[in-house]
């Protein structure tokens, strides 16, 4: 009788054990699901052979795949380098440790995401190895500022060594230009010389001094770029500027079809600003629409420049029917040395001297291009 009741006392106990074995189960596994349904990172299981076996709601966001999509697959096919991502699980399991490294994975839709993968044994209850588990951190965005600041420091290196090279040329170019014209001078007093001579001399000296003050150009372009030239801003006419710069560029389109309208907002355009440096940026804008209508072939070929005034901003904005800018290139526009002209043509040095000038100016500078159709510059700026 005794054992009986002893019996059905232990029975009791442990359903009652069972029951909150039960219980917490069940919370863990809540618990769990809560985080593979929510956690914006992704968090996956494989087995043993790095085959997946689960993939959280954040795979969606992180790579673009649902579970349904890359069940059964290798973990290691989702990234860039499958092989390594591979051995780096194998060892993984082998040394039965938890890593900590970047992986770049390719996206569903076929870009780069790098994430921060924390890396797991998953063990059974004999501590067998019976997969991993990995819980991923998108860090793409971290992973471009970064390469966005070298690329920035990288750049202000090279402004530097530009700006001393520049510095370095400046006097041996003034030298050379001295002496051209000293050259030529000894050229015009020459007795004896035949005409034909004089002639190739004559040449050739102009030649040194077209050159030199090609040179001067560059070097003094750089400088302007390094320095940060003071701010002279007075008020004065924005449409007086932007005439003024057409009439400096006429030059260019003398033996050209190309039409230069402009559309101005009514009467002039009082600005608060710097004259000067704000036409150094017209003028390179203007000439590079002109290459670019030129280049295209010069037909009908049109610049229209136009004037805004939006509360206390100012626009100007410079649009031609030149072949456009690619969407490869489209980066680069602004980069130091960046030009497609062929060389003694263009020094690729306009638009960051323009973009840094117009922003020096509290401005910002900006482009819409459309391959085959065109380009638009905006320049933008306060009034004041
Ligand atoms: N309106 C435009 N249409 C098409 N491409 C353009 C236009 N403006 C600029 N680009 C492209 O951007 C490049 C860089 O322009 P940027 O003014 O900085 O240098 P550049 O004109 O080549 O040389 P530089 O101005 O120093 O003589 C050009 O070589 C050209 O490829
Ligand atoms: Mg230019």
């Amino acid at each position: 009788m005794e054992s009986n009741s002893s019996l059905s006392a232990d029975l009791k106990k442990v359903a009652r054990e069972l029951q909150s074995h039960k219980i917490e189960l069940h919370q863990t596994r809540a618990y769990l699901q809560c985080i593979l349904q929510n956690s914006t990172e992704l968090i996956f299981a494989t087995d043993a052979e790095g085959v997946l076996v689960s993939f959280s709601k954040g795979g969606v966001k992180v790579l673009g795949y649902s579970l349904e999509e890359v069940f059964g697959r290798p973990i290691s096919d989702l990234a860039e380098d499958p092989e390594s991502f591979a051995s780096v699980i194998a060892g993984c399991q082998q040394e039965g440790c938890a890593v900590a490294l970047d992986v770049a994975f390719r996206h569903k839709g076929g870009e780069a995401v790098y994430c921060n993968v924390s890396l797991m044994d998953l063990t059974n209850r004999e501590g067998q190895r019976v997969g991993s588990v990995g819980i991923c951190q998108d860090i793409t965005r971290q992973k471009k500022l970064q390469e966005d600041l070298i690329q920035v420091d990288r750049l202000a290196e090279i402004g530097r060594i530009a700006a001393g090279v520049a510095h370095e040329i400046n006097n041996p170019v003034a030298v050379i230009n001295e002496a051209s014209g000293w050259a030529a001078e000894v050229i015009a007093d020459a007795k004896g010389l035949s005409p034909d001579d004089r002639e190739e001399l004559e040449g050739v000296v102009t030649k040194i001094k077209a050159q030199t003050l090609r040179c001067r150009n560059i070097t003094h372009k750089l400088l302007g770029f390094v320095r940060d030239s003071d701010l002279a801003k007075k008020e004065f006419d924005l449409h007086e500027t932007l005439k003024e710069t057409v009439d400096l560029l006429k030059s260019e389109v003398k033996y050209t079809s190309i039409e230069i309208d402009m559309n101005f907002v009514e009467g002039p355009l009082p600005v608060v600003s710097d004259a000067r440096l704000l036409e150094q940026v017209f003028v390179n804008i203007v000439a590079n629409a002109i290459h670019a209508v030129v280049a295209k072939g010069g037909e009908n070929g049109r610049i229209e420049i136009r004037t805004l005034k939006r509360d206390s901003q100012i626009e100007v904005s410079i649009e031609d029917n030149g072949g456009g800018i690619p969407e490869e290139h489209q980066d680069k526009v602004f980069e130091l040395f960046y030009t497609t002209k062929p060389p003694g043509k263009g020094t690729g040095l306009g638009l960051p001297i323009c973009q840094n000038i117009v922003r020096n100016l509290g401005g910002e500078l900006s482009f819409e291009t459309t391959v085959g159709v065109g380009t638009t510059f905006t320049v933008q700026i306060p009034a004041q």
